[in-house]
């Protein structure tokens, strides 16, 4: 991660460079908001509540598993310190929707559900499916989509694998997605290639940790590569796509 970290900090840019007015908006209005509302207050309360829980959960592992832990026994504040993205990641996710209100979101990677409770709270009329492989870890994120009333959320329990075809096949068009599950090239690249057959010009794909790994930053170039996508932006953390048609097809690596 320090190499690609290095690169990023050579080849990043800002907004000054930006000569596309859809990513000039985006980038200033939207992934840099300033908005701060008091929901934030209550998701990142939930947060602090998990990261003292010293209850012990069994983990079912169907990912790349952690590069912290070893064993399969996890203290939920150890999951709430590692597993979950950090505010300033949920809060990108909720400006981008609350911008873009998409209805049908796929959210592969549930864990505790912090970032899928930012997402919840983003466009109500949305209907959000969240995937999470690991049972326990499912009903400790179902008692927090309840704790903070978040109604148009389902848990879709079980391997991604066999769970995300059947859910695709419920629906007509993915307007959203996000992708922070099995960090290993082949099944990001097939979950991506799943969710595209129902994408749609206006969906837009969120790519999480795509320099984690020398898997996933190879999985990162395939997908911005892919010649369905047609605007990538590398925040180096995450990584968004786009699917806009009738423009040239362009890269965006911008410090975030
Ligand atoms: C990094 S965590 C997700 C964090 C969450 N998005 C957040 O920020 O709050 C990844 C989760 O994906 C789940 N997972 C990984 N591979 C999976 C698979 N093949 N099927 C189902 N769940 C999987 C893991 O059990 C883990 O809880």
């Amino acid at each position: 991660m320090i190499k690609y970290y290095l690169q990023f900090l050579f080849n990043s840019k800002n907004e000054h460079s930006l000569h596309s007015p859809f990513v000039f908006e985006l980038y200033t209005k939207i992934i840099h908001s300033k908005t701060h509302l008091p929901i934030f207050e209550e998701i990142e309360n939930l947060r602090k509540k998990l990261l003292k829980n010293r209850s012990i959960i069994d983990i079912t592992d169907f990912g790349a598993g952690s590069k912290i832990y070893k064993t399969n026994q996890r203290e939920i504040r150890q999951i709430a310190k590692s597993a979950e993205k950090k505010p300033k990641f949920g809060k990108l996710l909720f400006h981008l929707i609350h911008h873009f209100n998409p209805e049908t979101i796929f959210d592969l990677g549930t864990s505790l559900g912090i970032t899928t409770i930012y997402e919840s709270k983003a466009y109500g009329n949305s209907k959000i499916s969240t995937f999470e492989g690991c049972p326990a870890t499912a009903s400790i994120a179902y008692q927090n989509f309840r704790e903070l009333n978040c109604e148009n959320i389902k848990i879709i329990i079980g391997n991604i694998d066999e769970t995300l075809p059947k859910e695709l096949a419920k629906i007509n068009q993915l307007d959203f997605a996000f992708f922070d599950a099995n960090h290993r090239f082949e099944p990001t690249i097939r979950y991506f290639e799943l969710c595209l057959e129902k994408a749609t010009e206006r969906s837009v794909f969120i790519f999480d940790d795509i320099h984690w790994s020398e898997e996933m930053h190879r999985a990162w170039q395939y997908i911005r590569n892919h010649k369905e996508v047609m605007i990538s932006i590398d925040l180096f953390y995450v990584g968004l796509v786009f699917f806009r048609k009738n423009q040239p097809k362009q890269d965006f690596v911008l410090r975030f």
